[in-house]
């Protein structure tokens, strides 16, 4: 590919989240503006690169979208050009590599750089993709901020807007009908969002994956608030909480390819046993993608703002293979090597969850 960059191109991988606008945004009116050059959308992730499938992005096309969520490119979390479905044996799929088509699709489009805004899946396949000869620069989003070379990734804020909201509107109805209400909320492996909008809403037990808990723990909780004239108890569940056992439930589980099971129900599970030991009634709300969707907040789009103008600069000052990153309250960049090596996970001793429990929410341990 040319080194010489005169378009460049950008994907948005996995799932949406808010701010994704908001880089397509600065990308294009850095690189038209700034740098005068022109850029190609790529449509639907990794999907339209596989398929040649893009436009060529003007400023009309970019102007307007800084406070839409969702994508203006779309999106999708399937289509990896290094493991593609390309036919069927025996009623299964057959997986292949169809990098080298991919490449040449980019070829095609023009495209002497690509920047790609994706989470650890789409990260990684940029990666490789790069490791392959093709110059990239990536940027971290997702709602669940598990990426570990990034202090935050955008997205996470407005998810956790949302969930808070939540709690606060399952507080009133929790105090009315003296119910244990539970909230589950999105995050896969990572407890980020269940913490963070558990503090923030005021919850009593805040479950994550990263903490084993008990029942009896739970139940024991919401007994004391009981004793103290407290009858409701709120109750925030990270879908990927695991149960006493150790398990995780899953709305589908994906043997042949795990990334694409869709963890979801735990919340359910955990309510019917505290019903069931604690003789509370017990109501249970699954927030799902309402967390993903709608209007980013301040914080989302200024960092979105930021993450596309350092990647539009890295690409154009030829610091291929970086990821841009907010690292102490600064836009820096870090090998996209270091940033899919490892998922972000929270310490169970970590200033916040102490901080947590020093004012009074039990994690169930
Ligand atoms: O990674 C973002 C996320 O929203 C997770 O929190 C959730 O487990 C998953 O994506 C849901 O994916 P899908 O939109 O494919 O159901």
């Amino acid at each position: 590919m040319s080194q010489k960059i005169k378009r460049l191109g950008i994907l948005t991988g996995g799932g949406d989240c808010p701010g994704l606008n908001a880089v397509i945004r600065a990308v294009a009116k850095t690189a038209l503006y700034r740098y005068e050059i022109e850029v190609v959308g790529i449509m639907d992730g990794y999907g339209g690169v596989i398929e040649n499938r893009s436009m060529i992005l003007e400023d009309h096309h970019v102007s307007g979208i800084l406070h839409r969520g969702g994508t203006i490119l779309g999106t999708t979390n399937r289509d990896n050009p290094f493991r593609y479905p390309v036919g069927e044996k025996n009623g299964q799929t057959v997986w292949g590599d169809v990098s080298d088509k991919a490449i040449a699709n980019l070829e095609k489009m023009g495209v002497d750089v690509l920047v790609a805004v994706g989470g650890d899946g789409s990260l990684f396949i940029g990666n490789e993709l790069y490791k392959k000869g093709v110059p990239v620069v990536g940027i971290p989003k997702t709602i669940d901020n598990d990426l570990s070379a990034t202090d935050v990734t955008f997205g996470f804020d407005t998810a956790l807007n949302t969930a808070t909201d939540a709690i606060d509107k399952l507080h009133t109805t929790a105090e009315s009908h003296h119910r244990v209400m539970i909230l589950e909320v999105m995050g896969r492996d990572a407890g980020w969002i269940a913490l963070h909008s558990g503090t923030a809403g005021g919850a009593d037990v805040i479950l994550i994956p990263e903490i084993n808990f008990s029942y009896e723990a739970i139940c024991k909780k919401i007994s004391e608030r009981q004793q103290k004239g407290k009858k409701f108890s709120i109750m925030v569940v990270a879908e990927g909480a695991k149960l006493p056992g150790g398990e995780q439930i899953y709305q589908e589980e994906r043997k042949d390819n795990p990334h694409l099971s869709k963890l979801g129900g735990v919340g359910n599970v955990i309510g019917d046993e505290i019903q069931r030991r604690c003789g509370v009634e017990t109501r249970v709300t699954v927030l799902g993608h309402l967390q993903r969707g709608g209007t980013p907040t301040p914080f989302d789009r200024i960092l979105g703002t930021r993450f596309g103008v350092k990647a539009a600069e890295l690409a154009m000052n030829g610091e291929f293979g970086q990821m841009t990153c907010l690292c102490s309250g600064e836009i820096q960049s870090v090998p996209l090597s270091d940033a899919v090596k490892e998922q972000k996970l929270i310490q169970a001793d970590s200033e916040l969850v102490r901080a947590a429990k020093s004012v009074g929410v039990s994690f169930g341990d």
